[in-house]
């Protein structure tokens, strides 16, 4: 299984916090953001990881992660998405790094509580297509919503003015190889890019994806809202787990 973080983009939402370095190297809490998508797949056993970055200051992530060494890593491998061409251009730049292996994706501001090593399982024993996590949200307008009927997700709508259910698709992506033809059939959206909604209502329309339920919180930090909110939850887990240490 290959891990893959998305760290492109330009950040504009976070703009001037972005003018002259990179979202993903903003601190959350006591560590910079990247930090956490990446102990998130090391935490669910996948070692073999790219990091596809762009935008400001790409090299820094190479001074910052070099192999990768804090994470238990003997490697870390690293591609450039060129422009913000959306979340699905910056997965088509995997495809050499996959070559043929399962991966489990995610986004490079996503942030969460738990460990997602169980639903890493599941996939690995699905014969193939895909799986997502949902998570229930107080605002899914901002994400990519499912429309759920009997249990089955029936389609999913990227930021919808009604969303037809409370459910955010959460960032964290598991696909079979398959995902880089399907990547090769898309149009660019109304806001100029290549979209991953796009790409998991392909993997519906030929019955080959699953969902599991996100435990814990989640949140992303793309937005200063939801960046204050990424800082807060994550001091508060870490002082939680110190005082437990301490009992
Ligand atoms: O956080 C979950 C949400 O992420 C999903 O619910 C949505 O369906 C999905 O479209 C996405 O929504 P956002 O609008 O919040 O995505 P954003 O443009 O903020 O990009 C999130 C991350 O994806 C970003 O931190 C890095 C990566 N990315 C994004 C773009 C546009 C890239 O690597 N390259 C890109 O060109």
């Amino acid at each position: 299984m290959k891990g893959i973080v998305l760290a492109g983009g330009l950040g504009t939402r976070l703009y001037p916090l972005t003018k002259v370095t990179n979202k993903h190297l903003l601190p959350v809490y006591n560590k910079p953001m990247i930090y956490y998508p990446i102990q998130t797949l090391v935490d669910a056993g996948i070692k073999d990881i790219l990091i596809v970055t762009g935008g400001n200051s790409a090299g820094d992530f190479l001074k910052l992660l070099g192999n990768g060494r804090e994470f238990g890593l003997s490697h870390l491998s690293f591609v450039y998405q060129e422009g913000e061409s959306g979340i699905a251009d910056a997965l088509s730049l995997a495809e050499h790094f996959c070559d043929g292996d399962k991966m489990v994706v995610i986004l490079g501001d996503n942030i969460i509580e738990k460990s997602i090593k169980k639903e890493v399982e599941i996939f690995e024993k699905q014969p193939k297509g895909a799986r997502i996590l949902l998570k229930e949200v107080e605002n899914p307008e901002r994400f990519g919503v499912p429309e759920i009927k009997d249990g089955k997700i029936v389609r999913i709508i990227e930021k919808p003015k009604i969303p037809p259910s409370k459910f955010a698709v959460t960032g964290i992506y598991m696909y079979d190889s398959q995902v880089f033809d399907i990547i090769r059939t898309l149009k660019p959206s109304e806001r100029g890019e290549l979209e991953i909604t796009d790409v998991n209502n392909k993997y519906l329309e030929i019955g080959q994806l699953t969902y599991g339920i996100l435990e814990g919180w989640w949140t992303d930090a793309g937005t200063f809202d939801s960046l204050l909110r990424a800082n807060i939850l994550v001091a508060q887990k870490i002082k939680e787990e110190d005082g437990a240490q301490k009992r």
